[in-house]
């Protein structure tokens, strides 16, 4: 069922609470930023935000965006770390398989179009980050707990991607990695982004009133991170049921509205 229409829709503003106003108004994230969207796959959709259910493939080409951030699969079956075990970890409930040949068939190539278009951030996992278009810039998250293990020590570390230019125009001590202690939220996803970690990163790659697009979007961090940050945002997501959760985690972060 989709929420676009549903009762469950709702409007911050309806609920009589105050939405975070960006202060900036910036491009197409100003005004009714929802006006020039495709309705076709739209699930959900609230001031801040839309949640597209739908293969990001097929919908790309209708998004509009002033970056894109996203943590698309890594290629190793669901699972989070290292080649050591997916012990304990859950696989995705989604219809892909999450194999080194997606990465490379269907995952980079969506990279590939959304570099020739936006800013693009990305977060490909270590072991398939070759298959990756090269980027213009990189970071990592450096996870001094991590206890995955890789052939040469301790994966205690995550790649970040950066494609074409910062679009905040600040580069000069703007950092493009972050330490993470943080442990993410569990919510039925298998491999949920931290929060805080994503925030900071939104945060170095955006400005108040921008609009992210997430085409691999999970249980929708991203649009959380957004609407804690001022940001509007968009999500693709395969599975509906990852939209489903999504979809809930932003109503109850505007129930929750001081
Ligand atoms: C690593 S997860 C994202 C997790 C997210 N960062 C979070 O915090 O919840 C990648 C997601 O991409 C989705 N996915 C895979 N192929 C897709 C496609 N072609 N179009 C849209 N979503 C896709 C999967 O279902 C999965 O939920």
């Amino acid at each position: 069922m989709s929420h676009a229409d549903s009762a469950k829709f709702q409007l911050a503003s309806d609920a009589g609470q105050t939405p975070e106003k960006p202060r900036a108004a910036v491009g197409v994230g100003s005004g009714d930023w929802l006006a020039g969207l495709s309705s076709r796959s739209l699930y959900y959709r609230d001031e801040w935000c839309a949640i597209y259910h739908a293969d990001c493939r097929e919908v790309l080409d209708e998004m509009k965006c002033h970056l894109v951030m996203t943590d698309p699969p890594y290629g190793i079956h669901g699972g989070r770390g290292s080649m050591s075990t997916n012990r304990g970890r859950g696989n995705y409930t989604s219809d892909f398989d999450d194999t080194p040949e997606y990465i490379r068939d269907v995952v980079a190539d969506v990279i590939r179009r959304c570099v020739a278009k936006w800013p693009t951030v990305v977060t490909p996992g270590n072991t398939n980050m070759m298959r990756y278009p090269q980027p213009d810039s990189f970071g990592c998250y450096y996870q001094p707990a991590a206890v995955g293990l890789q052939t040469w020590g301790n994966l205690d570390a995550q790649p970040i991607l950066y494609y074409g230019k910062n679009p905040t125009k600040r580069n000069f001590g703007t950092p493009c990695s972050y330490t993470l202690t943080e442990t993410p939220e569990k919510n039925g996803h298998p491999c949920v982004k931290p929060l805080g970690a994503w925030k900071r990163l939104m945060a170095s790659v955006s400005v108040e009133g921008m609009t992210v697009l997430d085409p691999f979007m999970g249980s929708g961090t991203t649009l959380q991170a957004a609407r804690e940050l001022g940001r509007y945002a968009i999500g693709i997501e395969l599975s509906e049921e990852y939209c489903e959760i999504a979809a809930k985690r932003q109503q109850q972060r505007m129930m929750s509205f001081g």
